[in-house]
């Protein structure tokens, strides 16, 4: 498998993605969809505290953005908002041993979902103030 250019981390986040789902009632939720392909990504977190106690992810996206999803959201839990605010798609595919050149726009998904499941829990937060 490794000669069509993914690392084996890739391959096992692919395989058996971390926190797939949805969350009820989500204290913040983010979708974003990809310029380059058209593809989609939904984002759901858990807040305590400032920090995320929960993340589950939904895709209609490549293997790549099913793998770059489930890192993301195992990087984040337990991380503390302002932290997961400053993830970038870089760190997410470093954190996968790489990935394809041709992949990389795949991995904008992933942090952006992320960073809009963010902002909206930010935005509930002022509008309850
Ligand atoms: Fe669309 Fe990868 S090809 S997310």
């Amino acid at each position: 498998m490794a000669q069509i250019g993914y690392s084996e981390k890739v391959l096992e986040h692919f395989m058996n993605p971390r926190n797939v789902g949805t969350i009820e009632k989500p204290d913040g939720y983010g979708k974003v969809g990809n310029p380059v392909c058209g593809d989609l990504m939904e984002m759901y977190i858990r807040v305590k505290d400032d920090i995320i106690s929960d993340i589950k992810f939904k895709t209609f996206g490549c293997g790549s953005a099913i793998a770059t999803s489930s890192m993301v959201t195992e990087m984040v839990k337990g991380m503390n908002l302002d932290k997961a605010m400053k993830i970038t798609r870089n760190d997410v595919a470093d954190e996968l041993d790489g990935l394809p050149p041709q992949k990389m726009h795949c991995s904008n998904l992933a942090a952006d979902a992320l960073h809009e499941a963010i902002k909206d829990y930010k935005r509930k937060k002022e509008v309850k103030k």
